[in-house]
């Protein structure tokens, strides 16, 4: 397949994977070459958006030395080969068949014209405050005047409303969102909003995984429709919520600066395998600094924030947190989506 202006480059011979690359580019209107000549791969390699290879191109690949870029993926289903290749072409991996919900959400993040950014909140441990540092997120780019949307992934969190103070709040929430798949219109006028931020909620009632279809489908809408879509993940235990963290563009992981919260966060590191970025949550006693804390987590302390009684306080009475926090936690959330 020959195409001048590709924006998708497929390193991969005809095949079933081959295939669905081509299929879920085309179901974005994205233009895709599809090649394994060396000469066509060095040409097209830094001026497409997004670049795949299957397994068994990835080693012909290695011995060019191209140059490292951004939006690079290795597709196939032998985990062990594909982890090989992944660090010389510094190259994320997309292990099939569970990662297909994957690729169409690799193709929006890697097109330009796709939209908002997509941040995953992760706790390195329970109530670190994961929860509300994905609340003021979004709030703080609500008032730095971006369009912004909070996604509630963690079905045992208590549905992120209830931390907004929106629980009686009119709209959707997950169980009616659960049903969507493919390409899902504009949902602001649906969401519940809090301070202008659009929320999708997780339900109190019967709470539920989200399937991955539905999940991408969703988060894929919000990206057209929003500057930022911060997603709440929880510790990341669940199918919804390691997908959620796949999906985002961005990962943030709080973590407690403990003895004990540093040893989970790195364990929640392991599960994932994936770059993250640390937000250092001081707590009184927290022995852990920011460069200890690096070098232990093996990951980039991004932001510190401390112990703030008004915001445990402010949520204990059901207002939102955002109104009572101090000026260093509001500064620090602005600083974080800047
Ligand atoms: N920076 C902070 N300082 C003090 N208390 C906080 C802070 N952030 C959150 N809290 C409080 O800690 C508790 C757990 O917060 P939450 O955001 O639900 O954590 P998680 O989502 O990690 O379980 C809540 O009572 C919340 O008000
Ligand atoms: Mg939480």
């Amino acid at each position: 397949m020959r195409n001048e202006n590709a924006q998708v480059l497929v390193v991969a011979e005809s095949s079933d994977v081959q295939d669905l690359i081509l299929s879920a580019a085309a179901a974005q209107d994205l233009s895709a070459l599809a090649t394994t000549d060396l000469d066509e791969i060095c040409k097209a390699w830094s001026a497409v958006e997004t670049i795949f290879v299957d397994e068994k191109q990835a080693e012909h690949l290695i011995s060019r030395a191209l140059p490292r870029r951004e939006h690079v993926y290795l597709v196939g289903c032998d985990q062990k080969r594909l982890a090989t290749w992944s660090t010389p072409l510094g190259a994320k991996v997309i292990i099939l068949p569970d990662g297909i919900a994957w690729l169409g959400a690799v193709l929006d993040e890697g097109s330009t014209s796709a939209g908002g950014q997509v941040v995953a909140l992760l706790g390195g441990s329970g109530g670190v405050g994961t929860s509300t540092l994905a609340a003021c997120l979004a709030l703080a780019a609500a008032k730095k005047k971006k369009t912004a949307a909070l996604v509630d992934v963690d079905p045992l969190g208590g549905g992120i409303d209830l931390l907004l103070g929106a629980e009686a709040a009119a709209g959707w929430r997950w169980p009616r969102l659960g049903g969507a798949e493919g390409h899902v219109g504009d949902l602001r006028e649906y969401l519940p909003k809090v301070e202008g931020v659009s929320v999708v909620s997780m339900a109190r009632e019967n709470p539920a995984d989200l399937a991955k279809g539905p999940l991408t489908a969703i988060i894929q809408a919000l990206r057209r429709t929003h500057d930022l879509v911060v997603i709440d993940a929880g510790r990341g235990l669940t199918g919804g919520s390691r997908e959620a963290i796949r999906l985002a563009g961005r990962r943030l992981l709080v973590v407690a600066g403990t003895v004990r919260g540093i040893a989970a966060a790195d364990q929640v590191i392991q599960a994932h395998g994936c770059p993250v970025e640390v937000v250092l949550r001081r707590t009184p006693g927290a022995a852990g600094d920011a460069g200890t804390v690096q070098d232990l987590l093996g990951q980039p302390v991004v932001a510190t924030i401390g112990d703030d009684k008004a915001v445990a306080l402010a949520a204990d009475r059901g207002d939102l947190p955002w109104l009572s926090a101090r000026r260093t936690y509001l500064r620090t959330c602005a600083k974080l989506v800047a």
